[in-house]
């Protein structure tokens, strides 16, 4: 197991020797710790990734694109033991764990198939003087900032077009989950990917880490996923030295039932986007709409479906949803459940944590919601759905757009016409007409309004780690 600080291809302690502990959530309890770097380290870690970048932008797209490749096919190969870290340091089902390793694995797939097509244009300027020839070289180093929720899909997701189109990166990942990074960027190397071009320094201490890699002159870029609280703070840091910014941040999808949807359907997507990854992703449905006629039926029929949901430790047969990350996540559920509660709600399912060691939460269904209540304003980031019945369309699409996030919504209808208009009115970044998941490295993946800036994955994915140069060309 890598439990140490990867700089410019070498692993060592941090600098001033301390240790991060890792809690299995499933327990509560201590697995492993690993080094934990200081300001200094992250400071190391941008010099070996300038110094790494130059060669690797030097790389022929063709060769940059089979090192990515190796990658795609090294993770896979290494499927079931990263499967088994995930599972141990986020706590999530081995089965989606493994899924996770899929989806991780893809980005290195799709972008060796992106990096040999990083496309410029050449016009004519309207005076005819000369020809406009525009090119996209790399940005340089690239810091990135990752989440817990996904410890391997979020990382690949930033580094695969950060690579494909010559850049090196600077890795934090979260400190609750950075056993799985860390043998990512082993395994990246054995596939090939030359020393400094991926540098993983986990710290304790984010603040001061990120204010270290961001002062130094060859960072260029910052790549965040997270909170929208933490994203706010990173853009200020960013805006003393005018870093190009990346930002996937929070969500609070609407899920919309209307009374024409097949609602087994409905029912079923709904668990996907509500339950996917132990219910703790960012595109997670907060919120599920359901039309007066049919609220009803779904809320009981998603009673039912939550029913069968076995939680447990990550590990064990059968089980579908794993413990939360840690101590505040169950508070945090358990507050808001009681706040929709106190407004007017009635428990269909659940409503409790669940006693014992690890960090449990009942799947909960709450009935009768107000669109107004304290839930409906903050990401759950757990196994709670709540059902707010609607009468009027356009009061409801009002609804669902009052919010400052935007990043996922889904709707469910027979009518896809108006499933269409419907999606269009919708303040989203990407949605689900009838389907309970969109997420996919080859489609555009990012947020409307505060949920974030750019897009990761598809085409564009890779052009946000690009400059755009303009030369002017005397013909
Ligand atoms: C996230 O929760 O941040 C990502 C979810 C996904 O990629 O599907």
């Amino acid at each position: 197991m890598q439990d140490q600080i990867l700089i410019g291809g070498e692993w060592r302690d941090g600098a001033d020797g301390a240790r991060i502990p890792i809690l299995d959530p499933a327990t509560g309890e201590e697995i492993t710790t690993v080094a934990a770097g200081t300001p200094d380290d992250a400071t190391a870690a941008v010099d070996a990734a300038d110094r790494a970048q130059r060669d690797w932008a030097r790389v022929a797209p063709r060769e940059r694109a089979e090192v990515l490749r190796a990658c795609w096919q090294t993770l896979l190969d290494h499927r079931d033991e990263l499967a088994g870290l995930i599972t141990r340091e986020h706590g999530k089902p081995i089965a989606d764990a493994a899924g996770e390793i899929t989806y991780a694995a893809e980005f290195f797939r799709w972008n060796s198939e992106e990096a040999v097509r990083i496309h410029g244009s050449i016009g004519i300027a309207p005076s005819g003087a000369n020809r406009i020839l525009v090119r996209h070289p790399p940005i340089g180093v690239v810091v990135m900032v990752t989440p817990w929720n996904f410890p391997a899909a979020m990382i690949t997701r930033k580094v695969a077009p950060a690579l494909a189109a010559g850049n090196a990166v600077v890795i934090k990942p979260p400190k609750e989950a950075p056993l799985t990074a860390l043998r990512v960027a082993d395994l990246l190397q054995r596939a090939g990917v030359p020393d400094g071009v991926v540098n993983v320094v986990p710290t304790q201490d984010s603040g001061s880490w990120f204010d270290a890699a961001t002062a130094h002159r060859a960072t260029r870029m910052v790549s965040f996923t997270g909170s929208t609280e933490v994203g706010r703070m990173l853009l200020r840091r960013c805006a003393d030295r005018v870093l190009k910014v990346a930002m996937e941040l929070g969500g609070n999808a609407p899920f919309v039932v209307f009374d024409d949807a097949d609602i087994d359907a409905a029912v079923e997507g709904a668990m996907v986007a509500k339950m996917r990854h132990s219910a703790e992703t960012c595109t997670a449905a907060n919120r599920f709409f359901a039309e007066a006629a049919v609220a009803a039926e779904f809320t009981e029929k998603l009673a039912a479906a939550m029913a069968t949901v076995k939680v447990g430790r990550g590990v064990d047969d059968g089980v579908t949803c794993g413990p939360m990350i840690n101590a505040a996540a169950i508070e945090s559920i358990g507050s808001l459940v009681t706040a929709a509660v106190d407004d007017g709600a009635s428990v269909a399912l659940g409503g409790a944590p669940i006693d014992g060691p690890g960090f449990f939460y009942e799947p909960t269904v709450l009935a009768d919601v107000r669109a107004s209540s304290p839930i409906t304003r903050q990401e759950i980031f757990g196994p709670v759905a709540p059902v707010i019945p609607f009468t009027d369309h356009d009061e409801m699409i009002d609804q669902a757009n009052d919010t400052e996030m935007g990043l996922a919504a889904y709707v469910y209808t027979r009518d896809l016409a108006k499933g269409l208009r419907t999606a269009e009115r919708l303040e989203a970044g990407m949605v689900g007409l009838n389907r309970g998941a969109m997420s996919d490295p080859a489609a555009p993946f990012g947020g409307m309004k505060q949920s974030g800036l750019g897009r990761e994955g598809a085409s564009e994915g890779i052009y946000e780690f690009c400059e755009t140069q303009y030369i002017a060309v005397g013909w």
